[in-house]
């Protein structure tokens, strides 16, 4: 059975956004409105997996929705809400506790990051994660997941859920007329420069909301001087750039910049080296900053402008929490029936 294209993604409300989830997550959601029928989620269900304090939760979720608006993402073509108005997610991850291993769990890489050295410490929920984030996906039937490359490892596990729920239950899936298999096996979206972009700090480390020293990060709500400042001093070394991107190899500063570069301008790295080869960063940090003020100081002030109308932002999430409910009860009738709960 082929199951028609449908894109989902979402991202914690917890933090403050930065380069990397623009570049990595939503600047890519964007054109898929074109071609897809897209659903995009503020997880904040997942952002309670470790403390937030609530009143930044709440203030955190508008922030997110007004980012999304910013960036492009049109409520009348695409459904927007928040995760926690569709109660459906939390039922479906539920079913999916009980089909997941806790082997699985325990090899996730961002679930050993989180945990740290006190395991015994972390929530369940935070171990639970990625059944939830398979819920999400699953309960849209979606078959495409537009993401950074840090969560490849959670895309496969919801494959691994779709395919273990499928085969679980062949038997009744086939009985009750819901063809062959129940779930998509879920593509991951994860092509192009920037999927990972790299501390400003140290080459080797994820830009992160968690990293300690902001000077790591630019955030989607930096002004001008920030941005030029933190690119000014982000670490490098000092060769100049070489003029092909084998020249970039072990030099994990000067590659981050130079994809960030190409991401921002939308050319290749290829062309990036071909314009900047043989220059320096005194050079080269200039041009970065300025391709990085064109774009996120305009960004910065739409989602000012969208944040001075908070109740507009509600509603929008009301609708979109409304039509996303209309798909969801819909699998989740199903997944009933299937399972073999009455009623
Ligand atoms: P999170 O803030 O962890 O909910 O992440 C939201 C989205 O941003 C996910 O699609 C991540 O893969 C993406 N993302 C987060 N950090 C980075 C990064 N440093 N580079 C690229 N993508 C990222
Ligand atoms: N785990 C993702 C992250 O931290 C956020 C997320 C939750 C997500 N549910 C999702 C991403 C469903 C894509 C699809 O970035």
């Amino acid at each position: 059975m082929s199951f028609a294209p449908r894109v989902f993604s979402g991202i914690q409300p917890s933090g403050d956004l930065h380069l990397g989830n623009y570049l990595g997550a939503i600047r890519r959601f964007v054109p898929l409105q074109e071609t897809h029928d897209c659903v995009y989620c503020v997880v904040d269900m997942h952002a309670i997996t470790v403390w937030q304090n609530p009143e930044d939760l709440a203030r955190s979720t508008l922030e997110l929705t007004a980012a999304y608006l910013a960036a492009g993402l049109d409520p009348k073509r695409a459904i927007i809400f928040n995760q926690s108005q569709v109660v459906e997610h939390a039922e479906l991850a539920w079913i999916f506790n009980c089909i997941a291993r806790m082997g699985w769990m325990q090899r996730m890489t961002q679930w050993k990051e989180k945990s740290g050295k006190n395991a015994e410490a972390a929530s369940l929920g935070l171990f639970a994660y990625p059944s939830l984030m398979a819920a999400d996906i699953l309960l849209y039937k979606a078959t495409h997941v537009p993401v950074g490359e840090d969560q490849k490892q959670h895309l496969e596990l919801t494959r691994d859920v779709a395919q273990k729920f499928n085969n679980d239950f062949s038997e009744w899936i086939a009985k009750k007329g819901y063809g062959e298999n129940f779930f998509p096996i879920t593509e991951p979206m994860i092509s192009g420069p920037a999927m990972r972009v790299m501390s400003l700090k140290d080459g080797t480390k994820k830009m992160s909301k968690s990293d300690p020293a902001d000077t790591s990060r630019i955030l989607l709500t930096d002004d001008a001087d920030t941005i030029a400042k933190k690119i000014r001093r982000a670490t490098t070394d000092p060769e100049p750039l070489p003029s092909e991107p084998k020249g970039l190899a072990g030099r994990a500063e000067a590659a981050n910049l130079v994809e960030i570069y190409a991401a921002l301008a939308g050319i290749s790295v290829e062309d990036t080296l071909k314009a900047f080869g043989g220059k320096g960063f005194g050079v080269f940090k200039p041009a970065l900053a300025e391709v990085a003020v064109a774009e996120i100081a305009p960004l910065a002030e739409r989602m000012r402008r969208y944040l001075d109308a908070p109740d507009e932002i509600r509603a929008i999430l009301a609708d979109g929490a409304a039509r996303a409910r209309v798909i969801a009860q819909k699998t989740m009738r199903e997944v009933r029936d299937i399972v073999g709960f009455v009623g």
